[in-house]
């Protein structure tokens, strides 16, 4: 069995010679944030005859924030408030602030928190509305702003079964756990509620292998899901050296499923 994790290697084997990708067994992918617009097309083509880790449907699923809140929302898991509305209606950018107090405007695709812009107030919408609208995309991704501790969890999830779970705390004045944001990981035990909630967010999104971000809203009483991510980050070897020594466990479940899905009847 083959397994391809980049594209680029689509056209030629390690000896050289020509790969029939339609021909693979199986096409993993875990390319994160590197895929360029031509590998995510060929992936999108494989899918439709070999079998892809995560499918390309989950894949274009988890890379859309909108989407995948849209498909939580209808399995009946709770995710933070949210609304799209069109790039020029003001009217209803102010509705949305009045009704949720502060909220966000998150770009559908970004990562690591960028772009991700909290809105206070009637002076703070005042302030964001020449840039939105210049954007270039017409669809406004707007969520209602969570109270919470400025902390999450991640929770990975391959084959609908628990991995691992850590938390991240966003750095001293900012409200955004991402690493690259500033956050900081700590090692953190996930309640049962947590773990099932990660479970069933998963399944929701059809991702085969899902890291799963869930923070504790303050108001409502109760976790919910802020993301599903299709391409979840390893432990790095400090973050190993912390005690998060879920690297193994992961690959190992990663490789029985793959096992799995290519065995011929
Ligand atoms: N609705 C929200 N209310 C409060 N904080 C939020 C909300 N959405 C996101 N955040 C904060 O911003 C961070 C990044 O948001 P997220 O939707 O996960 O985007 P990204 O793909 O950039 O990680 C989250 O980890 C969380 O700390
Ligand atoms: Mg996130």
């Amino acid at each position: 069995m083959e397994y391809l994790r980049d594209l680029e290697s689509i056209c030629t084997s390690d000896s050289g010679e020509a790969v029939k990708m339609e021909e693979l067994d199986l096409f993993f992918s875990y390319n994160a944030r590197q895929q360029t617009k031509y590998q995510t097309y060929l992936y999108q083509t494989l899918n439709n005859v070999v079998p892809c880790m995560n499918s390309y449907e989950s894949f274009a699923l988890t890379e859309d924030k909108f989407h995948t809140s849209f498909v939580l929302r209808r399995h009946g898991i709770l995710s933070a408030d949210f609304q799209v509305c069109h790039r020029d209606d003001t009217q209803e950018l102010q509705n949305l602030l009045q009704r949720w107090g502060k909220m966000i405007y998150k770009p559908v695709s970004g990562w690591g928190g960028a772009g991700l812009t909290k809105i206070e107030n009637e002076e703070s919408l005042d302030m964001l509305l020449p840039f939105i609208n210049k954007l270039s995309d017409r669809v406004l991704y707007l969520e209602k702003f969570v109270t919470y501790d400025n902390t999450d969890c991640r929770v990975d999830i391959v084959d609908g079964q628990f991995v691992a779970c850590y938390g991240r705390k966003a750095k001293k004045g900012s409200w955004k756990t991402n690493v690259t944001s500033g956050g900081s990981v700590f090692l953190r035990e996930p309640s049962d509620e947590i773990v099932d909630l990660a479970i069933r967010a998963a399944k929701a999104c059809g991702t085969d292998i899902a890291g799963v971000d869930i923070i504790y809203d303050e108001e409502r009483g109760e976790p919910l899901v802020l993301e599903v991510n299709g391409i979840p980050a390893f432990a790095t070897p400090e973050q190993e050296k912390m005690g998060l020594n879920f690297n193994d466990k992961k690959i190992d479940l990663i490789v029985e499923m793959i096992d799995r899905k290519t065995q011929k009847a």
